[in-house]
């Protein structure tokens, strides 16, 4: 199958990142030994941030070994799920291109947290290719590839210099800054005018601990959407794992609350009287939201994944858009029950029930709704209906009205019509 454009970018950077760690040139590929250590830093390394987590709070990427098994494992992983994320704003991300071009300005990228620069180098990439579809003012810029500069921000020193030399190797003219920060001690540079600010993995590693955590992170996310240029955004991208993905969706109605706007990747956010609860966040603490695209990883991920006895077979994400000023306009009231028009995201895999139906939960911003069709159905089948993967944007005309009126569920039948965008196709 041919590689996504995510997938293909990051493999271009793939001898940066195994030179990086090697520190001498070499090819994408490692000695046997080198995959023994490097996984068995890995397992420790995602122990103390998945498992009891206690690496959070402490400054673990200044340790060599810790830093290494990032570089090699978990920057390829963090670079294609905001990479993913972002495209899921690619039109938004263009608009920003064309206005920096139209200015004769480079386009400014902060990154929070960086580390060794994953989420950054995912998103220069999207914005290169959008650069060079522009129409830029003289078109020097992006002759000259410093269309872009970029903002890196982290506690620790040794991983914002990997991240400079890999921007130096696969970036070269794009203007990059670094500083050490420490985000909870509000060391927040003071610099101002970014188009696009990214936070990958970091958010969950703040205030943890703290009763009053998801007010305190919401309130940097709050300072930090006040660095944004007009019409900039903000992408904040967590691991799906359940702690870490409900904290982050809980923290998004926070900033619905103070009035700012979600892009991606809900629907639709409030109505006249205000805005949603996160539909997962309403559900039960069990309930979560995330993507998941399917990966067959590159070396030295696929290695290095195989010997610590990890599956990677897709990466998996929850994520944010957040526009940067006050939301001003209102959306129209959603409509009532029975819809007859289900417009959303898709927020489950397709599960077979015990009537042999297989049913798709799809997240309308407000609500989430159960649409299913009996496994096999031809009708269905012909519709595109168990091609829903998670993720994707659909919108269903004309449901099959099933169940009572009070309890309405949904089905597919002849006169259903289905609008179907699947998620990060390129
Ligand atoms: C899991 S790593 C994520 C790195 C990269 N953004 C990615 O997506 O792969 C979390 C990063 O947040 C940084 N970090 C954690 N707490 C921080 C704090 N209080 N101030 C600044 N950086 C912090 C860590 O040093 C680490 O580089």
């Amino acid at each position: 199958m041919k590689a996504s454009f995510s997938e293909s970018h990051l493999e271009r950077h793939i001898p940066s990142l195994v030179s990086l760690w090697k520190q001498k040139e070499s090819g994408a590929f490692l000695l046997d030994k080198e995959y023994k250590s490097v996984s068995s830093s890995l397992l420790s390394l995602q122990r103390g941030l998945t498992g009891k987590r206690d690496l959070i709070g402490v400054n673990y990427m200044e340790d060599k070994a810790y830093l290494g098994a990032y570089l090699l494992y978990y920057w390829p992983v963090s670079y294609l799920q905001v990479s993913y994320a972002a495209l899921s704003v690619r039109s938004e991300i263009a608009a920003l291109c064309e206005a920096a071009a139209r200015e004769s300005r480079p386009l400014r990228i902060l990154d929070l947290g960086s580390g060794p620069g994953p989420a950054c180098a995912a998103v220069a990439d999207i914005c290169l290719d959008a650069l060079a579809s522009c129409e830029p003012g003289d078109g020097s810029l992006v002759q000259k590839n410093c269309a872009i500069s970029v903002t890196l921000l982290d506690q620790s020193e040794k991983s914002l210099s990997r991240a400079r030399r890999l921007f130096e190797r696969d970036f070269p003219g794009v203007q990059v800054t670094t500083a050490v920060c420490d985000f909870e001690r509000g060391t927040l540079s003071s610099a101002a005018g970014f188009d696009i600010i990214v936070m990958s993995h970091a958010l969950n590693e703040l205030w943890k601990g703290d009763a009053g955590f998801l007010e305190k992170r919401a309130a940097f996310l709050e300072k930090c959407l006040g660095a944004l240029t007009p019409g900039g955004f903000m992408l904040v991208c967590e691991p799906a794992l359940l702690e870490t993905s409900r904290s982050l969706l809980s923290v998004r109605d926070l900033m619905l609350e103070r009035g700012y706007d979600v892009k991606a990747p809900c629907a639709s956010c409030r109505n006249a009287s205000g805005a949603f609860r996160c539909p997962a966040i309403t559900a039960g603490e069990n309930q979560t939201c995330h993507g998941e695209v399917t990966w067959t990883p590159c070396e030295p991920v696929a290695g290095i994944a195989a010997r610590a006895g990890l599956d990677r077979e897709s990466v998996k994400m929850s994520y944010v858009v957040l526009s940067g000023a006050p939301a001003s306009e209102k959306t129209p009231a959603a409509t009532r029950k029975p819809l007859r028009e289900i417009s959303g995201r898709v927020v489950s895999d397709g599960m077979l029930n015990k009537g042999g139906r297989i049913r798709f939960v799809i997240c309308t911003g407000k609500e989430r709704i159960t649409v299913s069709a009996k496994q096999g159905d031809p009708v269905a089948k012909r519709k595109g209906f168990f091609s829903f993967r998670r993720y994707d944007t659909v919108t269903i005309t004309n449901p099959e009205i099933r169940g009572d009126r009070n309890n309405v569920s949904y089905g597919i039948d002849a006169g259903t019509e289905i609008v179907h965008v699947p998620f990060a196709v390129t």
